[in-house]
Order: structure tokens, then sequence, then C-alpha cells
């Protein structure tokens, strides 16, 4: 048995990566979350979201009671001594971090410390605007805990850099692990725990003031998101040359050491529950500090358009929209996920509709969650085959494997028209270019 004993308050996708990371490693943990229904499941051994070898690792965790799941927060603190918040930060609608389910925890956090006679770990996990763990949830935790933070318990902020569709190899294997610290002893307990965690595997360790490691998660994801309107840029500018290609544009300029060629895919732009919602958050923020962020005002702008390329160019080659059949092959915002949140594929169907067309979609896990979404306005095809049927045009929203192994002839064979868009440049131009009337975001023609 391992001598640490974890919590995790909240069981979204960075939740149970932490609480499922752990358990593979033989650490017994302890998740609360206040949606029953979600702990039932959890609690039965199924997954409430798609992602890679969570299914089976759950099971596991279940099966051997390395995990439990309960909706107090009273054991959770009281049976262990590091317990990491994990709950989600979406935005307002004026685009500024919503702290209220985070704050809640910390009171409930501080109501359960009550009662704790020895020194218990806060780490923070969820994304947060900077200086909110230290003036924020540290004075939540002290008012309601009757305690110190210090002496009595400790408070760290240490974010989480995982990928959905690659959660569990993330978080085995993190480039660097940030360690934001309220005091040292609050740092000291977290890195001894984490290297325990990765022994020979530990990666670089950074130790921070609280506010500096928010602030790295936001300077993560903006510069990631800013890579990807970029090259959208880029990609744009491509389609006006004759004989341009970003792909090939991307791949020479990725080959400098000190760009490289992660996140230089030009395509729909960026979607998910992150990039979006922490580029506006951090705008907000950096507005309420009385800066100006432009940089960061152009890569929303740039991401904001980039969808309705696909229209444009589906417009080139089929005039009229109004009454034709659209195949659309991806709706979740990447592959390996079912998650729809701010994926492109919304914006694109919303103005299909609009325009008077007939969507018909495709995706291998997703399309459940496009059902609460878009009901019976579109078409459900239960294979890419099946939705290419008698379209006048396909666009290919999200490069799962499965669409990258279609030919030419699945296009031919089964469309009424055999126009195709490649959204994600997952085709080879001078393939498909021979036989399908064929378009592609940053291909010069
Ligand atoms: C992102 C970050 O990559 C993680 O490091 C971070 O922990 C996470 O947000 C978070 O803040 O929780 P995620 O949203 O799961 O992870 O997905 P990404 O793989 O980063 O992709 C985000 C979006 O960018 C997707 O819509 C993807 O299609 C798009 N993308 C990515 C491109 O358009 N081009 C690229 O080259 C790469």
């Amino acid at each position: 048995m391992k001598p640490h004993k974890i919590s995790v308050i909240g069981t979204g996708y960075v939740g149970l990566s932490t609480a499922l990371g752990f358990t593979t490693k033989d650490y017994s943990v302890i998740a609360v979350d206040t949606d029953k229904e979600k702990i039932e499941k959890i609690n039965k051994g199924l997954l409430p979201f798609h992602e890679p070898h969570f299914q089976e690792l759950l099971e596991k965790a279940i099966k051997t009671g390395k995990l439990s799941c309960v909706s107090t927060f009273e054991k959770a603190i009281s049976d262990t001594d590091i317990t990491f918040v994990t709950v989600g930060t979406p935005s307002q609608p004026d685009g500024n971090i919503d702290l209220q389910h985070i704050e809640k925890a910390a009171c409930k956090i501080g109501k359960a410390l009550q009662k704790k006679g020895t020194y218990h770990l806060v780490v923070i996990k969820s994304t947060v605007t900077p200086t909110t763990t230290e003036t924020s949830l540290k004075h939540l935790i002290e008012k309601h805990s009757g305690k110190l933070c210090g002496p009595n318990f400790g408070l760290c902020m240490s974010p989480e850099f995982l990928r959905e569709g690659s959660a569990l190899s993330d978080v085995l294997h993190p480039d660097r692990i940030i360690i934001g610290e309220f005091d040292k002893k609050s740092g000291d307990t977290l890195e001894e725990l984490l290297k325990e965690f990765y022994n020979k595997n530990t990666p670089p360790i950074i130790r921070t003031s609280l506010s500096t490691a928010e602030l790295i998660k936001y300077a993560s994801n903006a510069f990631l998101a800013t890579k990807i309107s970029f090259i959208n840029t880029i990609a744009n500018i491509c389609e006006k040359i004759s004989g341009a290609d970003v792909a090939l544009v991307a791949k020479g300029v990725g080959l400098d050491k000190r760009i490289s060629p992660l996140f230089l895919n030009a395509g729909l732009g960026y979607g998910g529950s992150c990039f979006p919602k922490d580029i506006k958050a951090l705008i907000a923020c950096s507005k309420t500090l009385g800066y100006e962020p432009e940089l960061l005002e152009s890569v929303e702008n740039v991401n904001k358009i980039q969808p309705l390329k696909a229209i444009e160019l589906c417009k080139d080659l089929l005039t009229n929209l109004k009454g034709s059949h659209i195949a659309l092959l991806g709706l979740a915002f990447k592959p390996h996920t079912d998650d729809m949140r701010e994926a492109v594929s919304i914006p694109i169907i919303n103005q299909l509709l609009k325009e008077g067309a007939n969507v018909t979609v495709y995706d291998p896990v997703a399309i459940p969650n496009a059902k609460s979404i878009f009901k019976d306005k579109i078409k459900y095809a239960a294979s890419a085959i099946q939705c290419l049927k008698k379209a006048d045009c396909c666009i290919l929203i999200t490069e799962w494997d499965e669409f990258k192994k279609l030919k030419p002839e699945d296009f031919t064979k089964n469309m009424k028209k055999p126009i195709l868009i490649d959204g994600r440049r997952i085709y080879n131009p001078n393939e498909f270019g021979k036989k399908l009337l064929f378009k592609a975001i940053g291909l010069g023609q």
C-alpha cells in the first residue's frame, strides 16, 4: 500500500484521469462528485465519456476497491491526506471564468477540514485565472475550516496538461510538472508524492508561486492556440496562391527546431472544452488588469471565422446550397473523443441548415452527443459510406483514422456528385484531386 492516500474533487476529464492514473500504480483514491447519476455510473465501472483505455482501467479500479466515488466531502478529506481539486471552470457569457463550482468546493473542503487533526494538502488542478488560488480559494478554505494555510494545511496549484483522446499517456508521461506552492512545505509534500509516483520517470519539475503556475497553464494553451490560428492564417494565404500547399509550408517551417512541427496542422480551427474557454478567460483577465491583449484577440477572431471556410470551399464547387445534400464526416472536436464542446462541426451545421442544405452526419462515437444538440434537424448515418450515399458534397471535419482509409472510389461510387472538401488535410491532393472535385484547407488551386 502506498503511503499517500488521495482524494479527487470532480470527476470530469481531469479528475477521472488523475484518479485512474494514481490507481495504475496502486494508490487508493476517493473521488467526489455532486452528480448522483454520475457517481452511480462510476461505481458500477461505467465510464461517463469516451476515452481510450479508461473503460478497462475504471472497471479494474472499482473491482479492486482502488477507486470509489462518493457525494460528500467528509470521508474524502478525513480518509486521505492529499486532495486534488479538478472541478470545471467554465466561461461566463462575457468570457470571464466562472468560479462558482470551485469556490463551492473550497468551502466544502474547508468545512470537512474543520474536524481533521492532521496536516492535509489541497492541490488545485482546475484551470483558474492568476491569483484565484491565493486570493479566493485559500481564503475560503481558511474561513470554513477555521485553520491557517501553512501550518494546518498546505496549498498548491499544479496545472494539468493532458489532452483528451490521449489522457492516459499524458498523465503517465507528462513533459513537465509545475508545482505552484503557497509555502515550501506544501510544495515539498506534492513533490514527494509525484516523485514517488513517477519514480525514475519523473519529468522536470518547476516550483513556482501559485499565480505563476496559474499563468503557465493559460500561457501554454494560448501559445498552442496561437500556433493553430497562425498556420490557419498561412493556409488562407496559400489558398490565394496557385500551387501553394500549407501542409508543405508547415513541414518546411516545422523542421526549424525553434518552431517544431507540432500544432501546425491547418484545418477548420480549434475546438474543445479548453482552448476556446481559456483564450476567452485570459483575454478577459488581461483586460481587467488594464492590458489589451491584441494578439490573443486576433487568435480568437481567426478561429471564429475558420470553420466557415468549409462552407466557402463547398460553395466554390456547388454554387447553391439550398436543397443540396451535404455529408459531414466527423463531429467531435478532435479524434478519439465523443466530446462536442465547441466543436467546429456545430457552427458548420448551423450555417448549412441556415442556407437550406440537408445535412447527414457520421462520427464513430459522437453521434449520441450530437443528437442532443441537433435532434431531428439533421440525419445520422450508421457508417461513413452510408453518410456519403447520394450526397452532393462531403466535408471532412474530424480526422478519425477510419476516414483516412477511405479511397477516392468510396466517394465516386456512393455520392451523387463527387465533391470533397478536406477540412483537416488528411487526403493526398495528388490522388484525390485527379478523381474527385477536390478542395482542401490551405491548398492553392
Ligand atoms: C488542450 C491542450 O493540448 C492540453 O495540453 C491541455 O491540458 C488541455 O487543452 C486542457 O487545457 O485541459 P485538448 O483540448 O484535449 O487539449 O486537445 P488538443 O489536442 O490540444 O486539440 C485542441 C483543438 O486544436 C482540437 O480541436 C484540434 O483539432 C485542434 N488542433 C490541434 C488543430 O486544429 N491543429 C493542430 O495542429 C492541433
